[in-house]
C-alpha cells in the first residue's frame, strides 16, 4: 500500500564540495546525485509522495533542467531554507494527510541500498521511528582545546546516524511543532524526536550509505555503485547478502 511520503532534503550549500560545480548538479556515473537518490524511491509501491526541496538560489536552474523529469517521476519541488530544519519544515506542510510515515532521506544520500530502505521503513511502521545507523568501526579519540586526547571512548554502542530517517506522520509534525530554543547540536531529525520522548529505533547499515559531502567522495561513490551486483541479482545463496552492500 502506498501510505510513505519521502522527503528528499537539497537545499544544502555544499560548501565543502569545492567552488567549480554546485553539488547538487554534480553527477555520478553521468546522472546528477539527487536524481539518483529520488530513484531509489519513486518506483516503490509503498512511496505515496515524493518532495525535493531546493534552495531558492537553484530553484529556477533545476526546474529548467530537471522539471521535465521530475515531472514525469511525479515529484514535488519545494523551496527550502536556510538550516536544513527549515528545508524540512517546508516539506512537512506540504506531506499529503493520508500518509502514514514521512521518510526524510538527504539528497547526498544516493548510495542507500533497497535492502536497508525496506528495513527501516519496516522498523518505523512498528515503532514510529526508525534511522539508519552505522555502527563506528575506528578508535574514538576524545580531544582538549590543546589538542592532545583527553580520552579513548568505549566504541560500544556507538553509531553514526544516517538517513532516511522514518517517522509516524504525527510524530515528526509534532517534533516539529515544537522546537527547541536553540538549534546547537540539532543536526538530524531523530534528535528533534529523540526530544519529545518518543523512543528512536536503530537499523543497522553500514559506510556505503555514505554522505557526499567533498568531491573525494563521489570517487567513492562511483566505486561503491559499480561494485555492486546488478539492480536485479539472481536469486542464488547468498544474494540477500551482497545486495545489502
Ligand atoms: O548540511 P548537511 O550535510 O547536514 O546536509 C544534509 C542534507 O540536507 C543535504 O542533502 C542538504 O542539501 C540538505 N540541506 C537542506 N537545506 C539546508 C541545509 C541542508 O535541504 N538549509
Amino acid at each position: 500500500m502506498r501510505r510513505i511520503a519521502v522527503i528528499i532534503p537539497a537545499a544544502g550549500k555544499g560548501e565543502r564540495f569545492g567552488r567549480r560545480e554546485k553539488k547538487i548538479f554534480a553527477k555520478l556515473d553521468g546522472r546528477p546525485i539527487f536524481l539518483r537518490t529520488l530513484e531509489l524511491f519513486v518506483n516503490r509501491d509503498d512511496v505515496c509522495q515524493t518532495i525535493l526541496v531546493v534552495s531558492r538560489a537553484d530553484l529556477e536552474e533545476v526546474k529548467t533542467r530537471y522539471g521535465a523529469n521530475l515531472g514525469f517521476m511525479g515529484v514535488r519541488i519545494c523551496e527550502g531554507g536556510e538550516a536544513r530544519y527549515d528545508s524540512v519544515r517546508a516539506a512537512l506542510e506540504i506531506v499529503n494527510d493520508d500518509a502514514e510515515l514521512v521518510a526524510i532521506h538527504d539528497a547526498v544520500r544516493p548510495c542507500a541500498t533497497d535492502a536497508v530502505i525496506d528495513a527501516v521503513f519496516a522498523e518505523a511502521a512498528k515503532t514510529g521511528a526508525a534511522i539508519l545507523a552505522s555502527p563506528l568501526q575506528g578508535t574514538i579519540k576524545r580531544v582538549s582545546d590543546s589538542g592532545t586526547i583527553d580520552a579513548t571512548v568505549p566504541r560500544e554502542r556507538l553509531y553514526e546516524a544516517q538517513t532516511p530517517q522514518v517517522f509516524k506522520r504525527q510524530v515528526i509534525a509534532e517534533a516539529y511543532a515544537n522546537p527547541p530554543e536553540s538549534m546547537e547540536g540539532v543536526t538530524d531529525d531523530a534528535c528533534l524526536v529523540e526530544r519529545t520522548g518518543h523512543p528512536v529505533s536503530i537499523v543497522e547499515s553500514n559506510f556505503t550509505n555514505l554522505k557526499i559531502t567533498t568531491r573525494a567522495d563521489i570517487t567513492l561513490a562511483n566505486a561503491i555503485l559499480k561494485a555492486r551486483p546488478a539492480a536485479k541479482p539472481q536469486k542464488k545463496l547468498g544474494a540477500f547478502e551482497e545486495a545489502q552492500w
